[in-house]
C-alpha cells in the first residue's frame, strides 16, 4: 500500500507507520497525549534514532521540549537558534545532514550526527516542531523527510478533532 504526498510516495514500512500513527492518535486530541504516543511510536520504529520528540511554543514563543524519546533534551531554545529554532522561524523543515556543520546546532546529546525538524503548522501559526536526530551522519534523506512531514501532519490533524469519550 501506498500513501501520496505532494511530491513523493511513501511506501513499504513508511506507509505502515503512517498507518499505524493514524490508528494510535484516533479518538484522541489531546496534543501532549498524542504527542507522547507519536514519538514513542517513531522512536520505535524508524532504525538509527536516538532522539525522537516534540518542542512546543510556550505563551514567551520560546520552544520549550514536550513529549520525547531518547537522552534527557535541552529544555528550552531560542527562537531562531540551532536546527529547532530556525524551522520554527523559518517554518521550512530543516534536513541536517551532518549537525557539525550546521552553524548554531545545539548539542542536546553529542552523539546526534543528523536530524529531521518539521515545523508544526495549525491554521497558520507553528506551534512547535516534531525533531528526529540520529548518531548516523547523512541518516536520513528525501523520503524520510516526506514521511516524518506527513506524521506531522497526522498529529495536527489528530488535534483538531475532538476526543472520542470512549
Ligand atoms: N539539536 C537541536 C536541539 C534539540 S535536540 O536535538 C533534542 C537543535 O539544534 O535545535
Amino acid at each position: 500500500m501506498s500513501v501520496f504526498t505532494s511530491d513523493l510516495t511513501i511506501d513499504g514500512d513508511y506507509a505502515s507507520l503512517a498507518n499505524q500513527a493514524r490508528a494510535l492518535l484516533a479518538g484522541e486530541s489531546d496534543r501532549i497525549a498524542n504527542a507522547a504516543n507519536l514519538a514513542a511510536l517513531i522512536f520505535q520504529a524508524v532504525p538509527n534514532l536516538n532522539w525522537a520528540g516534540f518542542y512546543f511554543v510556550d505563551p514567551r514563543g520560546d520552544p520549550v521540549v514536550g513529549p520525547f524519546q531518547g537522552r534527557p533534551a535541552c529544555v528550552r531554545i531560542a527562537p531562531g537558534s540551532g536546527v529547532c529554532g530556525t524551522a520554527l522561524v523559518s517554518g521550512r523543515t530543516q534536513r541536517v545532514a551532518d549537525v557539525h556543520e550546521f552553524e548554531g546546532h545545539i548539542a542536546c546529546d553529542p552523539e546526534s550526527r543528523s536530524e529531521i525538524v518539521v515545523p508544526l503548522k495549525l491554521d497558520d501559526r507553528v506551534i512547535g516542531v516534531l525533531d528526529i536526530d540520529s548518531p548516523v551522519a547523512e541518516r536520513f534523506d528525501e523520503r524520510d523527510q516526506a514521511a516524518i512531514e506527513l506524521l506531522a501532519g497526522i498529529y495536527l490533524e489528530s488535534i483538531r478533532k475532538p476526543s472520542d469519550p470512549g
